[in-house]
């Protein structure tokens, strides 16, 4: 068992062979941290670790004794207000209005296999002997609540998962205020905060900045993970590069509104948490009612954060997004938002099919715009039924004749909104999430239902079911285009509007659990006014999210280099769109975009039938390309090569697992004159293998260690299939000899 209790110290050790994570319980009965990072040896004890010391000043807990401060000790989940003066990792009032707690540890229980969370998205195995699981118990006997701490190792991989449980028992109600996932103490603070943070098509930049005394925080309180900071951060030691030392990775599997921080004391102990925001949070707890927090995962690697990204990245694929999609590669679309707008009809859309399936698509998805009156985006959201005007015939008519082409069919929706000109808000206007006597602020001219009223994600269920079932739907891209404002629920009574942001996103959890019942084979995609939802929350429900607006494919290096961070290759929606391009009116080669939208999902975003012959000759190659190598690049181990947020080039490459093939996307996106000799040195293969790329072969260890030759063609040492130019990319195919 990777899990061990010593009880003759009262220490916890989980363990497997990457990582070590040590707790032991405090003189004062709470929980103490004492290690997390590489690997040790189990012993009987660990107290050694604890360091009590008088320090002048601290507030201490037992008379008599200078050394015990809660100030002055890595905590496991501290609280507020016995001593401990940093930020405490949940916030509980009484009924008499104290926030004081005492949880002390009560027992423990280790077991095999990893339960689920109700109602929460989470990571899963499958088969219990890929994690072992410890909850820890601690009550608190004046308040009468109980408290578990769980604790998930997966046996494989450098990854515990935690959450936590609070259970009351009490006659007089208590009410949490802040309750996050993940607590870590650290003993020092030599690190920087890796973060991805952006805006609308600008999602995922990296930022790195150093921690300081204070606190380094960032979240969200929109409603949605956002596009602004993703809920996601990795600390890494000031020397730590792609492919050595050591880093921490932290992601929260949620959607809504986050806090991510970091709190360095003036003893430099840095104190890490993530968990729901506890802004606008408040969560009444009566006798026997409970409360469980979302899901957080840690991680460790001591060989850089490329190989702390493919931790999450095999982790999210293999045990937190659908099973029915594992291994499946995503496929191959055309999207017609950037090709038609709202500006289509049966006719155009048959037109645009037929040439997509000449081209060698296999989906075709029907954006915004085909329901209820929509012609712009100020009207119909929540009458999810069938503009006749445009679709004289009817959904079922156009998915049939689309179906009959031989593509499948998808279909875009936005079933958590609504437009006040709908009959749905005609009907229901108290559906809308608002505050009674305000003025009701809107976004891209739309508004939001409450989700966080059961009632309300039932209409809108059984209305998407009924416009559904006799469809042939396929692919469905659920869209959730709006920060939320003056929230408030009429259902809820006003002790408990605290609980509407995380009541709404359980609803919409609620809404895919029903909707994935119902219609098991529909291949889901989250998109969030591009990808201002791409966290694993969303991932759990649909193993494929829209990962921005921005098409541009320059723009693109930055976007999905940053993603990578946390998310795998497979999960980032990406599509060649028209030149030039609808964002940024750049104009880029169809090589270079096809190049870069490789590394993704693949597809089209745009009117098939504007492209020219000599346009289509060349879709029709990257689609076959793209058939034939999608399940190395989705499922390979994906390494990032060059930063376009460091250098004058961006380049990745995935290895497949057995090391024989690779391929390297190589984007150089300003031309340069006269310039230096360039090589890149490739990551992952086998040094012993000879890999032949365009004709010449070179072992694995000159690939790695001299590099690929990526001199332009002044240097005369770059065999040149494309002349140069800006926005200028290279995709390399390696594969190793005995293949060849
Ligand atoms: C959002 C999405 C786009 C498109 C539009 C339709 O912006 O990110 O891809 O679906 O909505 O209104």
């Amino acid at each position: 068992m990777p899990i061990s209790y010593h009880s003759s110290s009262k220490t916890f050790h989980l363990y497997n062979s990457h990582i070590s994570y040590i707790m032991m319980v405090l003189p004062n009965g709470h929980l103490g941290h004492l290690y997390f990072g590489k690997a040790l040896h189990d012993r009987e004890s660990f107290e050694h670790l604890l360091e009590l010391r008088n320090r002048s000043m601290a507030v201490c807990t037992f008379e008599g004794d200078l050394s015990f401060s809660l100030e002055h000790l890595l905590q496991e989940y501290p609280c507020f207000g016995s001593g401990d003066m940093r930020e405490p990792a949940f916030d509980i009032s009484m009924d008499n209005g104290s926030h004081i707690s005492d949880f002390r540890y009560a027992s423990h229980i280790i077991k095999e296999g990893k339960p689920p969370l109700p109602d929460l998205p989470h990571t899963f195995v499958d088969h219990d002997h890929q994690a072992y699981t410890l909850e820890i118990t601690l009550k608190d006997t004046i308040m009468h609540t109980t408290m578990i701490l769980s604790y998930t190792l997966f046996e494989q991989l450098p990854i515990i998962t935690r959450h936590v449980c609070f259970k009351h028992e009490g006659n007089s109600p208590i009410t949490l205020h802040k309750a996050m996932s993940l607590n870590l103490d650290l003993p020092d603070s030599h690190y920087e905060l890796v973060e991805l943070t952006g805006a609308w098509a600008r999602e995922r930049h990296v930022k790195v900045r150093p921690l300081e005394h204070g606190i380094t925080a960032f979240g969200s309180k929109r409603g949605h993970s956002s596009s602004n900071f993703n809920p996601f951060m990795m600390l890494k030691r000031p020397h730590t590069t792609e492919i050595s030392g050591e880093a921490i990775g932290i992601s929260f599997v949620y959607s809504g509104n986050f806090l991510a921080q970091v709190e360095v004391d003036t003893y430099d102990v840095s104190r890490i948490s993530i968990g729901i925001h506890p802004q606008n949070f408040s969560w009444t707890l009566e006798k026997n009612d409970s409360f469980t927090t979302p899901e957080a995962i840690l991680a460790y690697s001591d060989q850089g954060l490329n190989h702390l990204s493919q931790q999450f990245h095999t982790l999210f694929l293999n045990h937190l997004s659908p099973k029915k999609w594992r291994n499946r590669p995503a496929p191959i679309l055309v999207n017609n938002w950037e090709g038609t707008y709202f500006d289509f009809n049966e006719e155009r859309i048959i037109d645009m099919a037929k040439t997509a399936k000449s081209l060698g698509i296999e989906l075709f998805v029907l954006d915004d715009g085909w329901f209820g009156h929509r012609d712009d985006d100020t009207t119909s959201l929540g009458d999810w039924y069938p503009y006749l005007k445009k679709l004289p015939h009817g959904l079922k008519s156009l998915a049939c004749k689309i179906k009959a082409l031989g593509l499948d069919f998808g279909l875009w929706i936005e079933p958590e909104m609504i437009s006040k000109d709908s009959d749905l808000y005609r009907r229901h206007p108290e559906m809308m999430l608002h505050t009674p006597q305000r003025h009701d602020s809107h976004g891209r001219n739309q508004y939001i239902l409450d989700f966080s009223n059961p009632l309300v994600v039932d209409t809108i269920y059984h209305m998407l079911e009924n416009t559904f079932k006799d469809v042939p739907i396929d692919y469905i891209k659920w869209d959730m285009n709006r920060s939320m404002s003056e929230v408030y629920s009429t259902a809820l009574p006003a002790h408990q509007q605290g609980q509407v942001m995380h009541r709404y996103i359980l609803g919409v959890y609620h809404l895919y659990e029903r909707l994935i019942q119902r219609f098991p084979h529909i291949l889901f995609e989250s998109c969030s006014s591009g990808g201002a939802r791409f966290d694993p929350g969303m991932f759990y429900y649909a193993p494929q999210a829209w990962t921005s607006d921005d098409t541009d494919a320059i723009e693109r290096l930055k976007i999905q280099y940053g993603t990578s961070f946390a998310y795998p290759i497979r999960f980032m929606g990406s599509h060649v769109s028209a030149s030039p391009n609808h964002q940024l009116h750049r104009f880029t080669p169809l090589k270079t975009r096809g190049d870069v939208a490789y590394f993704g999902t693949f597809g089209y975003e745009l009117d098939v039938n504007q492209l020219s012959d000599e346009e289509k000759t060349i879709v029709i190659q990257q689609i076959e390309w793209m058939k034939e190598h999608r399940s190395l690049i989705q499922y390979g181990t994906f390494y990032r090569l060059s930063s376009p947020f460091e250098q004058d080039t961006c380049a990745w490459m995935v290895v497949s697992k057995d090391q024989n093939d690779a391929i390297v996307g190589y984007y150089r996106p300003l031309n340069k004159i006269n310039s230096a000799y360039t090589r890149l040195p490739l990551l992952g293969l086998d040094p012993d293998k000879l890999y032949g790329i365009n004709q010449t072969y070179h072992y694995g260890d000159e690939l790695m260690h001299y590099g690929l030759i990526t001199s332009d063609e002044s240097s005369g040492l770059c065999e040149h299939e494309d002349p140069s130019y800006d926005y200028y990319s290279k995709i390399y195919v390696l594969k190793a000899k005995s293949l060849i």
